[in-house]
């Protein structure tokens, strides 16, 4: 089964697109899958996480480093470009088996010289601000060529320009560029070095900005020309700062030891990444290259290293959206972690203690106690989200929207996620090490935003935006009800276990957060919480208080009065704002959050009441049709939805722009949800108290699926076909574990195995015996 996503011609069109879909990262940098001799105009991009920058009234964004692959190479004179020269042919591929990028194009130079460039580049795995590549060039005849290569500090931004005082520097061979960031004067200093393969002259060119080497090399025909370079980039505040002459020596250090040396070290790290996380689909070979994709997508974005940063909404993939982190981190991608890589998943959870300063500050803003996690969050944790967060296409005036002031989820969503990680790992250092506190702020900050309603006899959260943003300002939505319970639940459980096993720790936290009455009050709360229930005859919840009564008009016919592609229909006068039209999963999502709580026939009702009204505006969507629609048997909706999540950044076909505003990039939630909706989805594992249950719905032409778990610390391989799913316990394994499907519970020792005989395709209940 081929790893290499490949594109054999060269499409201008397609530029932008590629440029995400050919991505190479580390999570520390993302470098998007542009060629060589592109420049700003066509979004060339070294991302890097965690650093941001503000210049005037504009928002803060991601910063793009200066481009240390720039190259650009001259033949007689003539500059060789896709984008203007004739060329015979063009490949580009990207294997995420080891994440290397590889391009290879012969160019026709005027009087018929036909040049061949082939280059491979990859973001080191091993040593995280290091990008390594190699060029060779071939020439059919004797030509004289010039090979400009160096450092383009002309970088593209969306609010930018954010880097200043550029200062070039040649020493020794190597070249280098600092400049410091405009809003909080931190340095981004990068640094060059090259290793040629004899042969040359060498001068330089400096501009200020930009700093190349200008070689000249008499090229003779079929003779391969070639060089390896060296870049490493230091910005990383959180971590060690490292000066211009520590990325000068890195570099120098770097350019001792050849490229293959590098790419065999970084290969390691995505040798034990595939094998913690691969996932086998047998029968479906369009499946597996889809979903290996996505998870390829979510291991070059991840934070192997820190926990400071987490994963913005496009990934490394430029400055859209902010470089935010929003719920989608603990919702859609967090899973894929926690069952492959705890180590990774801790990390993102950690983030929101490390900016649990930032969310007391939002919540001290709008007159309430606790945390109030930013809607978007960057390195403070202070909310990037403007409270005119759209420019409506018709007047071209900024839209008042409250996703900052009334999507108050993000603090449950934040709480679930640290939960969640405790759960799956056993693991309570991240309680300690102030996961705890999160909850219970989190916890504190619910009970002041509700409301206690005395004719009713209990608490209700009104004037809320759920995940549905298209309705705004509503009264219990269903969804954040039952996650400010949660929410509620898991304080106490965190209070009581804390209390049991470390009462020092107990006793010292509710002295620090003066939580004595909170602890009562959240007692109060959670056992008077309105939890909105379905309906008694339809079976269908509700959404929000008196949703049912908006307007129920089909999907075609609403969008058939969109008079522009990019209206937004949610906002004072959108299209679907009086409507039952629904952005993205709600009530849906609740029912996989919480499914143990909700019957069959309860999922199936609200299933097929939402799905027609979903317009699924974001891409957070169909993975959630996708989980439900396994969960009930509807195999073939859940294969089509799961299909819309896995190709999402493989087909590009996602809104690009709004107006002059790039709004593209990778699609991680989307990335994470594919991996969702087949492992709890189509193989439906779900760990349940402690118990792991499979209830395994398969896709028509899959034959099995195969892969890995990682539960209370230990390590699970699970195979299941259409009538049996096999579970083997590692050999290393120290615990046994029980495992559940259909009626039958067993319990797995330490290197035993294990096959469950079940009936057919669909519901997992159905057992042979
Ligand atoms: C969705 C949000 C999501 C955000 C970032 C919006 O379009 O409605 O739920 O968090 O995009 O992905």
């Amino acid at each position: 089964m081929s790893w290499i996503l490949e594109e054999s011609d060269f499409d201008p069109n397609r530029i932008t697109t590629n440029g995400n879909k050919f991505m190479i990262g580390n999570g520390a940098m993302g470098y998007r899958g542009t060629l060589e001799e592109f420049t700003k105009e066509q979004l060339t991009a070294c991302t890097l996480a965690g650093l941001y920058d503000k210049v005037g009234d504009q928002w803060r964004e991601p910063i793009n480093a200066p481009n240390g692959l720039s190259t650009i190479l001259i033949c007689n004179g003539e500059k060789l470009s896709l984008l203007t020269t004739p060329y015979e042919s063009h490949r580009q591929s990207l294997n995420i088996r080891n994440a290397t990028f590889q391009r290879q194009t012969v160019f026709t130079a005027p009087g018929g010289n036909k040049i061949e460039v082939k280059s491979q580049r990859f973001v080191s795995m091993e040593q995280l601000n290091l990008i390594v590549m190699k060029v060779e060039i071939t020439s059919s005849e004797d030509c004289e060529l010039i090979v400009q290569t160096g450092i383009d500090g002309d970088v593209w931004d969306i609010n930018g320009p954010h880097l200043e005082n550029y200062e070039t520097t040649e020493r020794d061979g190597i070249i280098g560029l600092s400049t410091v960031t405009h809003e909080l004067r931190q340095p981004v200093t990068i640094a060059e070095a090259i290793a040629w393969d004899g042969y040359v002259e060498q001068g330089y060119i400096d501009n200020s900005t930009s700093i190349y080497r200008g070689i000249s090399i008499a090229c003779e025909a079929g003779k391969t020309y070639g060089f390896t370079k060296y870049v490493a980039i230091s910005f990383d505040s959180s971590n060690e700062q490292q000066s211009l002459d520590d990325v000068y020596s890195l570099v120098h250090k770097a350019s001792k030891e050849s490229y293959s040396i590098h790419l065999g070290r970084h290969e390691q790290h995505w040798e034990r990444k595939w094998e913690l996380s691969d996932v086998v689909i047998e029968g479906d070979d369009d499946a597996q290259f889809a979903l290996r994709y996505s998870m390829y997508q979510l291991h070059i974005i991840a934070p192997t290293k820190s926990e400071k940063v987490s994963i913005p909404a496009r990934g490394l993939s430029g400055q859209v959206y902010k470089g935010a982190v929003f719920w989608d981190t603990e919702m859609f991608m967090l899973p894929f972690f926690l069952y492959s890589q705890p180590d990774v998943a801790r990390n993102l959870v950690m983030y929101r203690v490390h900016t649990l300063d930032g969310a007391r500050r939002k919540a001290a803003e709008y007159g309430f106690r606790g945390a109030y996690y930013a809607w978007e969050s960057q390195d403070t944790g202070d909310d990037a989200c403007t409270l005119f967060n759209i420019t409506d296409v018709f007047t071209d005036r900024p839209m008042r929207t409250y996703f900052r002031d009334k999507q108050v989820h993000i603090s449950a969503d934040a709480a679930h996620g640290i939960w969640q990680y405790y759960e799956f790992t056993g693991d309570k250092s991240v309680l300690f090490d102030g996961g705890a506190e999160v909850i219970l702020e989190c916890a504190r900050f619910f009970y002041s935003y509700a409301y206690y309603k005395e004719d009713k006899q209990r608490y209700e959260v009104l004037d809320v935006t759920g995940p549905d943003e298209y309705h705004e300002r509503v009264n219990n939505n269903a969804f954040t009800n039952a996650l400010v319970g949660q929410t509620l639940e898991i304080a106490l459980q965190t209070l009581e276990l804390l209390e049991t096993e470390h009462p020092e720790i107990y006793e010292d936290l509710i002295r620090r957060l003066d939580f004595k009455q909170d602890k009562e009050n959240m007692i109060r709360m959670y056992g008077k919480l309105y939890m909105p229930q379905p309906d008694p005859n339809t079976l269908v919840i509700e959404q929000f208080d008196g949703y049912s009564k908006l307007e129920d008009i089909e999907l075609k016919q609403l969008k058939s009065k969109i008079l522009n592609k990019n209206e937004y229909l949610g906002g004072g006068n959108g299209l679907a704002t009086t409507t039952q039209i629904l952005k993205q999963a709600d009530v849906v999502l609740m029912l996989h959050l919480f499914k143990s709580r909700y019957s069959h026939e309860v999922k199936k009702a609200n299933w097929e009441y939402y799905e027609p009204r979903t317009e699924h505006g974001s891409s957070l969507s169909s993975c959630i049709y996708a989980l439900v629609a396994s969960d009930i048997g509807y195999a073939d909706w859940a294969y089509n939805y799961f299909l819309r999540t896995a190709t999402i950044d493989l087909t590009g076909e996602s809104k690009q722009y709004v107006g002059t505003l790039y709004i593209g990039g990778t699609h991680p939630a989307a990335n994470g949800g594919a991996w969702m909706a087949a492992i709890l989805g189509f193989a439906g594992v779900h760990l349940n108290r402690g118990v792991v249950i499979l209830n395994p719905s398969l896709p028509e032409r899959w034959q099995s699926i195969a892969f890995s778990i990682h539960v209370s610390g230990q390590k699970f391989q699970i195979t299941v076909s259409d009538t049996e799913a096999h579970i083997r316990s590692d050999e290393v394994n120290a615990l046994e574990q029980s495992f559940r499907l259909g009626l039958q519970t067993i319990k797995l020792e330490p290197g035993s195995s294990h096959t469950f005989q079940y009936v057919g395709k669909g519901n997992g209940d159905e057992l042979a015996g």
